[in-house]
């Protein structure tokens, strides 16, 4: 095992939500693994009055939260945070920030491989990105790299101003942007099924597939989220990102190459083949929900905290994506994503077509493949057998590999292998500049648009508006519960 090359890394939002959910929980996790080097540290920043003793309290609080935390381990990796206390929005505080640096990097006695985390707000990215670029310069002998939270942008225009701004101060494989799906183990997965079997890669084509889903579905509202979410809405704040992002590794190309530019090649080119949202297709290929109260009192979006009270941001979206390529021409994806549906899932089911057996008096059912992503990950097969017995009948039945279960406890947790690649400088799982221009303009096609499409509302607890369902009807499909 060849340990994690000693680096400081800097956490602009270590007071934060992300960084207590996950980024103090992934770091334990490397810790304990062993792949930290005993030189690592973790400066953490936040605007609070905070002790040290505060911020190591909190780190050990977050990790308690998500696993049994061995004593003699934990005083050992509290060591290695230190809590700076500053205004990030204030050029003039990072000059005392540059000397604790400096200090930290002296006192372990390692050269300067620095690894900036912004988990903070969108909106302060470009001054931070700007005071790091300008009085961190790369060291030469060093890496200098900085991991950057979604949202990139929030349209094409403001995606490439944030980039032009990055690329002033930041060579492209200096920026990390983050898309924390692609560090899911079932997302690494698709490429393994895809590429490691002759049995699918050979299918996966128009001449086989009837149609593709995809669905992210959450069982909560917005929570505490309302003053980002309603500026964002799930087009923003899922399509773009996660679900275009599995889509792509689901129907690109196989890659020239199995490496990073390979990868992110196919990626784009696939990204560049999807059919724009014109005006003439927009209505059947779109539907906007928004969750109102549901049946057991829960709160509808428009009186969350921080959200507009005549808001028309959609919690749901249901879309159709046709691919125009020779591969893909001819077979839909329909994707659905939305906060407040009937379960916490995420998946992608391939539906094969339909195939002829004169012989059978009832058709057989299409095969399915189906790739579960959360909460439990595994791969099931449904294809069809003779029922037993003396009639010719065929029923469908499935082969189902439960990952959850054959490997308990083993899938990485998404962050830890984000954290793990960024200090390797693996780019796999980070998204490339074009990538983020291709999807962007993808889905611009259709923000230009959003306001000539209704909201419908849907209560609470249900898998979004009836007219996602019409939608899929008028397609001659439905959707289906996996
Ligand atoms: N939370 C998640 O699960 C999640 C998931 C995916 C992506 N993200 C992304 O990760 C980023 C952080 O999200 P979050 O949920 O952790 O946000 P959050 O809970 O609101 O935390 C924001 C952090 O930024 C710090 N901060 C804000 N203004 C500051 C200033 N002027 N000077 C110094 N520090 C400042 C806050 O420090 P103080 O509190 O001390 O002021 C806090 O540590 C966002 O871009 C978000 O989109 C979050």
């Amino acid at each position: 095992m060849n340990q994690l090359k000693p680096a400081l890394m800097i956490l602009f939002g270590s007071t934060g939500d992300l960084a207590a959910k996950k980024l103090f929980p992934s770091l334990y996790t490397l810790f304990t693994d062993g792949w930290l080097a005993p030189q690592t540290r973790v400066l953490g920043i936040g605007r609070r009055d905070w002790s040290q003793a505060d911020f190591q309290d909190t780190v050990l609080t977050a990790v308690r939260a998500s696993q049994p935390v061995r004593g003699d381990d934990v005083s050992d990796f509290l060591e290695i945070f230190t809590y700076h206390q500053m205004d990030i929005s204030q050029p003039d505080d990072y000059t005392a920030l540059w000397r604790t640096v400096e200090h930290m990097e002296e006192a372990v006695g390692f050269s300067h491989n620095r690894l900036f985390f912004l988990a903070t707000a969108p909106e302060l990215f470009p001054v931070v990105a700007d005071q790091i670029g300008r009085g961190q310069p790369r060291v030469p002998g060093s890496f200098r790299r900085l991991m950057i939270e979604k949202p990139f942008g929030r349209d094409l225009a403001s995606a490439r101003n944030f980039n032009q701004h990055l690329r002033r101060y930041f060579e492209e494989e200096e920026i990390l942007r983050i898309d924390h799906y692609l560090g899911k183990e079932m997302l690494q997965n698709i490429l393994v099924l895809r590429f490691a079997n002759h049995l699918f890669e050979p299918t996966l084509s128009a001449e086989h597939i009837d149609h593709i889903q995809i669905t992210i579905s959450e069982k909560i509202g917005i929570g505490q989220r309302g003053g980002y979410y309603d500026h964002s809405g799930a087009l923003r704040d899922m399509v773009q990102n996660h679900i275009l992002q599995l889509l792509a590794l689901l129907t690109m190309e196989r890659p020239e190459r199995f490496d990073s530019e390979g990868l992110r090649d196919a990626k784009v080119k696939l990204f560049r083949s999807i059919r724009h949202f014109s005006t003439d297709i927009l209505t059947e290929a779109v539907v906007l929900g928004q969750y109102a109260t549901g049946p057991a009192d829960e709160k509808a979006y428009r009186s969350e905290k921080g959200v507009d009270p005549e808001s028309t941001t959609e919690t749901f979206a249901a879309l159709r994506f046709d691919i125009d390529n020779p591969r893909w021409q001819g077979t839909p994806v329909f994707v659905r994503t939305g906060k407040y549906m009937a379960r916490r899932h995420a998946s992608i089911t391939i539906v094969y077509k339909q195939s002829a057996y004169p012989s059978l008096p009832q058709p057989a059912e299409p095969n399915r493949l189906i790739i579960r992503i959360q909460p439990a990950e595994g791969v099931d097969l449904r294809y069809n057998i003779k029922k037993p017995g003396t009639e010719l009948t065929a029923i469908p039945v499935e082969m189902d590999f439960c990952q959850t279960c054959n490997f308990p406890g083993q899938s990485a947790e998404a962050y830890v292998k984000l954290l793990m690649d960024a200090w390797r400088g693996d780019l796999n799982l980070f998204t490339r500049w074009d990538e983020i221009e291709a999807t962007w303009t993808l889905i611009d096609s259709l923000l230009d648009q959003r306001d000539d499409l209704p909201v419908y509302p849907y209560p609470a607890g249900r898998d979004g508006p009836e007219q996602a369902d019409e939608m899929m009807s008028r397609h001659q499909r439905q959707w289906l519960d996996v």
